[in-house]
């Protein structure tokens, strides 16, 4: 099946890197933050309200639980385009009836969790050290995954 690594936050390295970030770097990821966090944001400013009934019923954490398919679909492919990944680095699956299927809901995956941590940060990130205000339908977030990401798993670039 799987190996995975040891998945920690490296606390030091992931705030010593905001040093690195110019205008010019945030100019480039603009369509990314467009699309990520318009969903995010405001779909997290609606969080509270209860999921409309005969919605699929989601093992979300992190973003609202009545967020809607087309938005969630953005989300998740911002997340493939920010680490150059496909689906399966953070969803498991398993064989249903002699075939393969995908298994979105489940939390198998460490990765999984840490896209959880990692969407906390960012957005913690972007309200305290940037005074990012979440409910303007036109506020553009000054960080987002791709900000650190950049395309690549490890931002670092140290490992693959
Ligand atoms: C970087 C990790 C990551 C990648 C890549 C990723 N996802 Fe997700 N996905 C998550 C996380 C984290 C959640 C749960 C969010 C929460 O708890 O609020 C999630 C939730 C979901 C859900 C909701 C499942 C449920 O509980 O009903 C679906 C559907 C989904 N993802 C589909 C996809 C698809 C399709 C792709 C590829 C286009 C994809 N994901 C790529 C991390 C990822
Ligand atoms: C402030 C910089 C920063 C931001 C913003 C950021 N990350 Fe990360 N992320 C990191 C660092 C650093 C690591 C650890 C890299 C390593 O293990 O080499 C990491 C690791 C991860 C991992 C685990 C990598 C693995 O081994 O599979 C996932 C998944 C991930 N990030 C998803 C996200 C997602 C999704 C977002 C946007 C919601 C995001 N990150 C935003 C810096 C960032």
């Amino acid at each position: 099946m799987y190996t995975v690594r040891k998945l920690t936050v490296r606390k030091s390295s992931n705030f010593s890197n905001l040093t690195f970030f110019t205008p010019t770097q945030m100019l480039m990821n603009k369509k990314f933050y467009v699309v990520l966090f318009l969903a995010v944001t405001v779909a997290l400013s609606i969080a509270a309200s209860a999921p409309p009934q005969g919605e699929p019923k989601r093992n979300l954490k992190v973003l609202p639980k009545n967020i809607s398919h087309e938005d969630l679909d953005k989300v998740m492919h911002g997340f493939n385009d920010a680490l150059g990944v496909k689906c399966n680095h953070c969803h498991s699956g398993g064989q249903v009836d002699g075939r393969f299927k995908m298994d979105f809901a489940s939390d198998a995956k460490p990765e999984k969790e840490m896209a959880r941590n990692m969407l906390k940060m960012t957005a913690k990130i972007n309200k305290k050290f940037f005074h990012f205000k979440a409910g303007a339908a036109d506020a553009v977030p000054p960080i987002s995954c791709m900000t650190c990401h950049n395309g690549k798993v490890h931002p670092e670039g140290g490992k693959k």
